[in-house]
C-alpha cells in the first residue's frame, strides 16, 4: 500500500500517465485513438544496472506490441536505452532492442528511441545509426538544449534517420548544453528548418505555440510528412485544434509504476504545476 505522499503525488501524477499496468496503458491508448491522436506508448523505468530487471522490460515491451496489435491501437512504442540495458553493457542494450525490433516488425509497428540524459547520447547514437540499416522502422529523439545536436542532425539526415525532436528534459552542464530558453528555443527552430529542408517521416515534439505556429509554416513550403507530439496531459486544447485543421497529432503515453521520477521532469517544467500538487494536498 503506497503511503500518503505517494498517493497524493499520485493524484496529481495521473494526469500525465496512464496507470500502473499494461492494460492501462491500452486503455488510455484507445481513448486518445478515439480523439483522432496517434499514441507513442512507453513503459517508465530508466537507468538500471539490475539485469533481471533489464530483461522484465525487455519482455514487456513484447507485451505491449503483442497487446496493441491484438486490440487494434493505432500507435507505436518508445523505449528508453537504459531500461534495456545501455546502463551496464552497450551490446546487452542492442541485443534488447533488436529482439523488440523483430518483434515490431512482425506487427509492423515502428519504434522510437527514447534520449536521456548525456552520458548516454553518444552511445545511443551509435546504436541507432548501427541498427538504422536493417531497421529502417526505428527512430531516434535529439535534444535542442544539446550543442551537439546540429551535428548530429546533420550527420543522421544524411544515413536517413528518422527524428522526433525535443528540447530536452533533463538538466545539462552549461559546458555541453544550453541553458536560457530563448538559446534553446532558437536552437529547436534552427534543427526544425534542417529537418523541414532534409528529413522526413519526423516528429515536431513540443506544447511551444510559437514554433508548432512556425512548423506549420515550414510544413507550407515544404512538402514533408511529419507529426506534432505531445505528451499526455498537457495542451490538450491544442492536439485538437490541430487534428481539426487536418495536421497529424502522436500523443506520448507513458505508465508504470516508476511515474515518480517522469512526473517530477513535468512539474519542473512548469511551476503551475507545482500548484496543483499543493492544491491536491490541501483538498
Ligand atoms: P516548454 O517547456 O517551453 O513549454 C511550452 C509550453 O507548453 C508551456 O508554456 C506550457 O504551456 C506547455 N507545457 C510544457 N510543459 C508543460 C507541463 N509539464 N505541464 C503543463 N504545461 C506544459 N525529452 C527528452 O529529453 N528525451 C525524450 O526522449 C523526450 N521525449 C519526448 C517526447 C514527446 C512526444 C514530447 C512532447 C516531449 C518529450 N521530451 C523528451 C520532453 C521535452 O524535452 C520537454 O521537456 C517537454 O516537451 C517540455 O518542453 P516544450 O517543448 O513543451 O516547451
Amino acid at each position: 500500500m503506497p503511503g500518503l505522499a505517494e498517493r497524493l503525488l499520485y493524484r496529481v501524477a495521473k494526469r500525465w500517465i496512464a496507470g500502473y499496468q499494461l492494460e492501462d496503458v491500452v486503455k488510455a491508448a484507445h481513448d486518445a485513438n478515439g480523439r483522432k491522436l496517434h499514441v507513442i506508448l512507453n513503459r517508465l523505468g530508466e537507468h538500471t544496472p539490475d539485469r533481471g530487471l533489464i530483461e522484465e522490460y525487455t519482455q514487456e515491451y513484447l507485451r505491449l506490441l503483442d497487446a496493441i496489435n491484438d486490440q487494434g491501437v493505432d500507435g507505436t512504442i518508445s523505449v528508453k536505452p537504459s531500461q534495456l540495458g545501455l546502463a551496464v553493457d552497450p551490446l546487452l542494450f542492442k541485443s534488447n532492442l533488436e529482439k523488440i525490433l523483430d518483434r515490431a516488425e512482425q506487427r509492423k509497428r515502428f519504434v522510437w528511441l527514447d534520449m536521456e540524459n548525456s552520458p548516454y547520447t553518444e552511445a545511443t547514437l551509435r546504436a541507432y545509426t548501427e541498427l538504422l540499416a536493417d531497421h529502417p522502422g526505428l527512430g531516434v529523439c535529439l535534444q535542442a538544449n544539446l550543442k551537439r545536436t546540429q551535428k548530429d542532425l546533420q550527420n543522421l539526415l544524411t544515413n536517413g534517420g528518422k527524428i522526433r525532436l525535443v528540447k530536452g528534459a533533463y538538466p545539462e552542464d552549461l559546458s555541453i548544453a544550453y541553458k536560457k530558453r530563448s538559446i534553446i528555443d532558437s536552437n529547436y527552430k534552427r534543427l526544425m528548418e534542417m529537418l523541414f529542408k532534409a528529413g522526413d517521416n519526423f516528429a515536431i515534439a513540443t506544447h511551444d505555440t510559437k514554433l508548432i505556429e512556425e512548423a506549420q509554416r515550414l510544413s507550407k513550403e515544404n512538402n514533408k510528412s511529419f507529426d506534432f507530439a505531445m505528451l499526455k496531459g498537457i495542451r490538450d486544447d491544442l492536439k485538437e485544434k490541430l487534428t481539426s485543421q487536418g495536421y497529424q497529432v502522436t500523443e506520448y503515453i507513458p505508465y508504470g509504476p516508476e511515474w515518480y521520477n517522469y512526473s517530477k521532469r513535468r512539474m519542473r517544467e512548469r511551476k503551475r504545476n507545482i500548484l496543483l500538487l499543493v492544491r491536491s494536498i490541501t483538498g
